[in-house]
């Protein structure tokens, strides 16, 4: 039985779902809860079998390490041997907020699970006024993937989190839908504090970054470069991810061309018997056709796609779509970088160019 409390954001923290679903976090229960990303599934980051269920439930292998979350800065002295001066600028600038900072791990601070044996581990402070309540009142560092079972979209409200793991977890705090709608950004800091590495883009951009932690080289590792078959140095990002049941492909390209060509390819998927479907910007919905047509923010509104992304790909699901083309998404700047990067990865890489020579 998973038990289920409904939240308003500004609950206050004496509220006795804190202490009960945090009792059940100390205890060794998991707990998900909503943070300014996405859903979270919590457990106690020193509480090896805690952390150990957290795998079983996902299904997720055990080589990729967890997310620790913390509710206040003072606490990553617990964690972590030490903060470079650009990590603690980020910090500084950008916690509470959707920034993992990747930094040595302390000895047997956390169980090795949540760092799948790596010397270094990934901390947070989430933006959430929820999120921070609850690890309040658990007291103890809590480890937190996304609350969704392995390989699906990460869940930006608590029905996503019923939909995968009821029945596996002890209980699910619901606080509403998540804001930013993609997870954090993961960062590392390298060449002794003159560079910030980009091992997931997410909520925070590059120009925040950039912003934060004047006169640092900022380098984003490209989502080709791992499909590649490069070594990621963030373990998540080489896993399928995101990713709808049916064949998803992106289509790029101007809409003139574009939305002939995606006219012509599903009308072939239909006659083959597949159930079509269609992804883009709510702009385009008027001009498309198929079985399933899902607009998903506007061409001026990329945060707006990105807080509606992951609903997206599970109604292609609900619909029963078995072949999707995804187009219009055009700009990869700022949170449109993150888009682009769940995009991609939900069709597995699978992306054609539409030029006018291509008709
Ligand atoms: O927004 C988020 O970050 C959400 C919410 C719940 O906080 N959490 C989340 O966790 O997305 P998860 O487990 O789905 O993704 C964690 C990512 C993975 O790509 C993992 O490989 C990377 O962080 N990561 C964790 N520890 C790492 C480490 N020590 N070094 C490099 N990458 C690490
Ligand atoms: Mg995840």
């Amino acid at each position: 039985m998973t038990k289920e409390w409904k939240l308003e954001a500004d609950a206050p923290e004496v509220h006795p779902v804190f202490a009960e679903a945090g009792g059940m976090l100390a205890q060794g229960g998991l707990v998900a809860f909503p943070t300014e990303t996405v859903y979270g599934l919590g457990a106690d980051a020193r509480n090896p079998q805690a952390v150990e269920a957290i795998f079983a439930a996902k299904g997720r292998p055990s080589d990729n390490p967890l997310i620790v979350h913390i509710a206040d800065p003072a606490q990553i002295g617990q964690l972590v041997e030490a903060v470079d001066a650009t990590s603690l600028a980020l910090m500084d600038a950008l916690w509470p907020g959707p920034l993992t900072l990747v930094l040595p791990v302390k000895t047997d601070a956390v169980c090795s699970q949540v760092t799948a044996g790596l010397d270094t581990v990934a901390v947070r402070m989430p933006d959430h006024p929820i999120a921070l309540k609850l690890i309040r009142a658990a007291g103890c560092p809590v480890a937190a993937p996304s609350a969704n079972r392995s390989g699906r979209p990460s869940p930006t409200t608590a029905a996503h989190v019923r939909e995968d793991l009821a029945g596996k977890i002890a209980g699910i705090i619901d606080g509403g839908a998540a804001g930013v709608g993609l997870e954090s950004t993961v960062v590392a800091v390298e060449a002794e504090g003159a560079l910030i590495r980009v091992l997931r883009p997410g909520g925070v951009t590059v120009s925040e970054l950039r912003r934060a932690a004047p006169g640092v080289e900022v380098a984003v590792e490209s989502v080709q470069e791992v499909a590649g078959g490069t070594v990621p140095r963030s373990p998540g990002m080489k896993y399928a991810h995101y990713a709808p049941q049916g064949t998803m492909i992106v289509v790029r390209g101007e809409s003139q061309h574009v939305l002939p060509w995606v006219r012509e390819r599903l009308a072939a998927a239909a006659a083959k018997g597949e159930r079509t479907g269609i992804l883009t910007v709510e702009d385009y919905v008027p001009y498309c056709e198929a079985d399933v047509v899902i607009g998903c923010g506007s061409k001026k509104n990329v945060p707006d796609t990105a807080k509606q992304l992951y609903d997206a790909l599970r109604r292609f699901d609900e619909a029963g779509a078995t072949f999707i083309l995804a187009f219009g998404f055009e700009t990869e700047e700022e949170i449109g970088l993150a888009v682009m990067n769940r995009l991609y990865k939900a069709a597995g890489q699978q992306v054609v160019y539409i030029s006018p020579a291509s008709r």
